[in-house]
C-alpha cells in the first residue's frame, strides 16, 4: 500500500479490542515522531508512553471516558515545553553543533535573533508555539502507525489541567497538548468501522491560484 492508500485505511478508532501492539511497532512509531521537523530543530515536546493500567484508569474520566484510553495497550501522550527560555534554546543547539563536529559559537547569531522574537511572547505563547511543533510529530505518528497497520485514535477530548497533574507534568517542564492511544480495532463494536471516510472534495479543498 502507498501512503495515501494507508491513510485511506486508518480512521479515529472508537472501539478497541485490547489486542496488544508489538513494542517494535510502538518504537517504530516513536521513532517517526522523534523524526519529525520541529521550528529551528528545538523539538519542544515530549512523548510520555503509558502502559501501566491503573494509570490508564485514571485517565480515563478526564478523557471524556473515551473507551480507548484502557483498550489500547499504549497511550502515548505528546506534551509540550511550558516555556522557551535562552538555556533551553542554548543546550539544543550545542548539542546539535556537537553531533555536527562545529564550533559551538556558529549558531550564536541565529539564537540570538530567536530569542529576540522569543522573550517578547508570554509563557502562554511559548507554549502554544511548542504545542503546534508537537502536532506534526503527532501526524507523522499517526502515519507511522497506520504503515504499521496498528489503529490509532488522535484525542484532544481530554482535561490537560488533569492530565498534567496525573503524569506529573508541570515538573518536568511541559504541559500535555494530545494523546494518542495505540491498539487494534474491534470491528463488530466500533460504530465508525467500515463507514465511507469523509474529506472535503479536492475541488474545495485545493486552490489553485
Ligand atoms: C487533533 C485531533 C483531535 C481529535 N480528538 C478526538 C477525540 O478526542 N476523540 C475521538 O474519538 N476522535 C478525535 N479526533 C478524530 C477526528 O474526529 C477524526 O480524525 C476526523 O473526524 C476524521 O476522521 P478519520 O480520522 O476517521 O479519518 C481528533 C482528531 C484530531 C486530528
Amino acid at each position: 500500500m502507498n501512503l495515501n492508500e494507508i491513510l485511506e485505511w486508518r480512521y479515529a478508532t472508537k472501539k478497541m479490542s485490547g489486542k496488544a501492539v508489538p513494542q517494535e511497532k510502538v518504537d517504530y512509531i516513536l521513532e517517526a515522531a522523534r523524526l519529525a521537523p520541529s521550528s529551528s530543530g528545538l523539538q519542544p515536546y515530549r512523548i510520555i508512553v503509558v502502559t501501566d493500567p491503573e494509570i490508564k484508569e485514571k485517565i480515563k474520566p478526564i478523557a471524556w471516558d473515551q473507551s480507548q484510553i484502557t483498550d489500547a495497550s499504549h497511550v502515548l501522550v505528546f506534551a509540550a515545553w511550558d516555556n522557551y527560555t535562552e538555556e533551553k534554546i542554548k543546550a539544543v543547539f550545542e548539542k546539535t553543533l556537537t553531533a555536527r563536529g562545529l564550533p559551538l559559537d556558529r549558531m550564536d547569531a541565529y539564537r540570538e535573533r530567536l530569542w529576540g522574537m522569543y522573550s517578547q511572547l508570554t509563557e502562554e505563547r511559548h507554549n502554544h508555539h511548542a504545542a503546534k511543533q508537537a502536532y506534526i510529530a503527532f501526524g507523522l505518528a499517526i502515519a507511522a502507525a497506520a504503515e504499521q497497520k496498528v489503529d490509532a485514535t488522535p484525542m484532544e477530548g481530554f482535561d490537560p489541567n488533569a492530565l498534567d497533574e496525573i503524569l506529573g507534568l508541570r515538573e518536568m517542564g511541559l504541559k500535555s497538548a494530545l494523546v494518542l492511544p495505540l491498539g487494534y480495532r474491534d470491528e463488530d463494536n466500533d460504530w465508525l468501522a467500515g463507514l465511507e471516510k469523509y474529506r472535503t472534495p479536492e475541488e474545495e479543498f485545493i486552490i489553485n491560484k
